[in-house]
């Protein structure tokens, strides 16, 4: 697997993989892989004859107090993982050569179906961030296919929309979350557990599960049966941002809705989880 840092020397070489007639998929990543980012590039490497992985942390999406300069930078970890997991190449550019002239100016991507909504309303500007980042990623490797998590369920439904909105040919594809035994979404922020905090998490994965027993149960007072599992986090030392029942499009439902996502975030202790799950009552 190659690793390259220029624009100019990715387009090279993928314009010898299309020439060759291979389809190509990308799976943009900020690193620290684990699991969850490898399940991409096998998802990848079932759609396309090529495979290419990002690893960019990208400065637009972190908020100003957010840990962009904390989040664990791992690159040569991160190449051994990907070659393991059959990645064709790792494009790995520095801050400068994806914004040569700063962000001041810069041309903003902005989704405003779901910019204001949960992890939009919890971190302003982040998904013109990330929908800013992705669709300059998608621009230059010009995939087949992307591919991204389910755990970041709404970042999805941006990307989704985005490439929609702008009619790029491009089909985004979502993969299904990976969890540690117990249930705990894997999340390169699951390293900032500290001591007990780790076996703690589980409880956020027991609150979904909650919600989903109540809904398969007949329940359809959503606001309550979330405001239930909220306390129970909340007394278990959570500081709970939202837990709420959504349609799969993130609309509110309705009392004879079927189709849910659940969806949360929390911190526990410096550690802001996040998490959903689908449920299908029908
Ligand atoms: P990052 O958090 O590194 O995640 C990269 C991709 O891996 C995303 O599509 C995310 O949903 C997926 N992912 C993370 N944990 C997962 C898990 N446990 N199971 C399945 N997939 C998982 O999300 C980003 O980076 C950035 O916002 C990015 C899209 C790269 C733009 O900067």
């Amino acid at each position: 697997m190659k690793t390259i840092h220029t624009i100019a020397e990715l387009r090279a070489q993928l314009a010898q993989w299309r020439a060759a007639g291979d389809r190509i998929a990308l799976t943009p990543t900020m690193g620290n892989l684990h699991r969850g980012h490898l399940r991409l590039v096998e998802a990848g490497r079932a759609r396309a004859q090529r495979v290419v992985a990002s690893v960019f942390v990208n400065p637009l999406q972190f908020g100003p107090n957010e840990d962009f300069d904390r989040y664990p930078r791992t690159l040569a970890d991160d190449a051994e993982k990907l070659a393991g997991a059959g990645c064709d190449l790792l494009f790995a550019p520095s801050v400068a050569e994806m914004y040569p002239h700063g962000r001041d100016g810069f041309t903003v991507v902005s989704v405003p179906r779901y910019a204001d909504v949960l992890e939009g309303e919890c971190r302003p500007g982040h998904f013109d961030g990330v929908a800013t980042v992705v669709s300059l990623l998608l621009n230059i490797v010009m995939p087949d296919v992307a591919l991204f998590g389910e755990k970041d369920y709404q970042q999805l439904l941006v990307i989704r929309q985005m490439v929609g909105d702008l009619h790029m040919p491009i089909e985004i594809a979502g993969v299904p979350t990976e969890r540690e035994d117990g249930g705990l979404a894997m999340s390169s922020r699951n390293q900032y557990l500290a001591g007990d905090e780790r076996t703690r998490a589980l409880q956020a994965y027991a609150a979904l599960q909650a919600v989903a027993d109540g809904l398969r149960g007949g329940r359809r007072d959503y606001t309550a049966l979330c405001d239930a599992q909220i306390e129970r986090l909340r007394d278990r030392g959570f500081a709970p941002q939202y837990l709420v029942v959504r349609r799969p499009d993130l609309s509110e439902p309705a009392i004879d809705d079927s189709e849910f996502r659940i969806l949360l975030a929390a911190f526990l202790g410096k550690t802001r989880l996040i998490d959903n799950i689908a449920v299908s009552t029908a």
